[in-house]
């Protein structure tokens, strides 16, 4: 009987430096936070242009001192996408403030200017802005609204809105380094800003100890040595990392182009770097992600539950309508061109 092996629908792109890195900070016994994580934050900074960072344990904890450093507290509002994972809504609870949850624009699955407009109250204290799959949400109009933007890059970093780096118009920009994104630490995030206040604030958040007095609003939310020496070494191969993923996009682009289905679409004002590659389809979604994995090849909803339906809301079409149509096909860096081509021609036999 032959076996086909699964691809899978995303892979971390590590290699010999990231297991030499690694062994390094063993070796050194220093595998607390240390001089890598100070030198990751500073890598990350001078990538998007900005004035630092504060590395920390996750996206979801870089939310929330996202959230905490402007200010953001209890009774607040902070309005946010329904078409996202649940981080932004838990980073809000968390800290007793109410999101106010609003659809998306369907082409480019960021969060619509006009609904956030209509969201915003005297109590609204925050928008969070997530950039999904690797394309900007409209940036521009949001900004004009003067409520602090929280840009959430954990899906995005590379990609240019109105040819500035995506990452680099907030208040305060997050990133995710957990496992299966752009850049994988394990688990691990980090906050950005162009503020020394808020650098400051941030870095009191992330961490209580060998402080002259008690800020009670801190965590220990610290990122290690190791996985600091897995980003560094992540953000040296960004570069190909993107070149790889744009090469596949750029085929999929050309050779899906004939299904029936809808292809990612790119506004003229932006660039896309393809962290997923979502096609929607009219097929039925469930049963078209088991039968392309009958076929070796692993698809995914590209997110798992939008917020609106965990909380029973009604009312989000865009959302809705996107939920039951996207499929998230393989593009990751370590994917071969024979893994491309086996895709490619099963996607075709699937989805036409
Ligand atoms: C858009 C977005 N924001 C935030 C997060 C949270 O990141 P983490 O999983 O590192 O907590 C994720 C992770 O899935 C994400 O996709």
């Amino acid at each position: 009987m032959e076996t086909t092996t699964l691809i899978p629908h995303s892979r971390p792109y590590l290699g010999q430096k990231e297991i030499t890195a690694v062994s390094e900070v063993i070796e050194s016994q220093e595998v607390g936070q240390g001089f890598r994580v100070t030198r990751f934050e500073q890598s990350m900074a001078d990538y998007l242009g900005l004035l630092g960072g504060v590395a920390v344990s996750s996206g979801t904890a870089a939310l929330h001192m996202a959230l905490l450093a402007l200010g953001v507290s209890a009774g607040n509002e902070v309005v946010m996408p329904s078409y996202v994972c649940a981080a932004p809504w838990i980073a809000t609870a968390h800290i007793g403030a109410i999101p106010k949850i609003v659809d998306i624009d369907p082409r480019t699955f960021g969060i619509d200017v006009e609904q956030v407009k209509a969201a915003i109250t005297g109590k609204t204290r925050a928008i969070i802005v997530p950039h999904l799959f690797g394309c900007s949400a409209d940036l521009a109009p949001l900004q004009l609204l003067n409520i602090p933007i929280i840009e959430d890059c954990a899906q995005t970093l590379g990609a240019m809105y109105h040819g500035q780096p995506v990452g680099s118009f907030g208040q305060a920009t997050i990133c995710s380094f957990y496992a299966t994104k752009l850049l994988c630490t394990g688990e691990g995030g980090m906050v950005l800003s162009n503020n020394a206040r808020m650098v400051e604030t941030l870095r009191m958040l992330r961490e209580y100890d060998e402080k002259q007095f008690l800020y009670p609003k801190s965590f220990n939310y610290k990122m290690t040595d190791l996985q600091a020496a897995l980003g560094l070494c992540q953000l040296e191969r960004f570069p190909d990392s993107l070149m790889r993923r744009a090469t596949i996009a750029h085929r999929y682009l050309s050779e899906l182009a004939h299904l029936p289905v809808e292809l990612p679409s790119i506004p003229q004002d932006r660039t896309h770097i393809f962290y997923r590659f979502v096609l929607k389809i009219s097929r039925p979604i469930d049963e078209s992600i088991q039968r392309l994995e009958g076929k070796g090849i692993q698809c995914r909803r590209p997110v798992f539950q939008p917020l609106h339906r965990y909380l029973g809301l009604r009312g989000f079409p865009h959302s809705e309508h996107v939920f039951s149509t996207a499929l998230s096909i393989p593009i990751h860096p370590s994917l071969t061109d024979e893994d491309v081509d086996r895709i490619i021609t099963i996607l075709q036999e699937e989805l036409t």
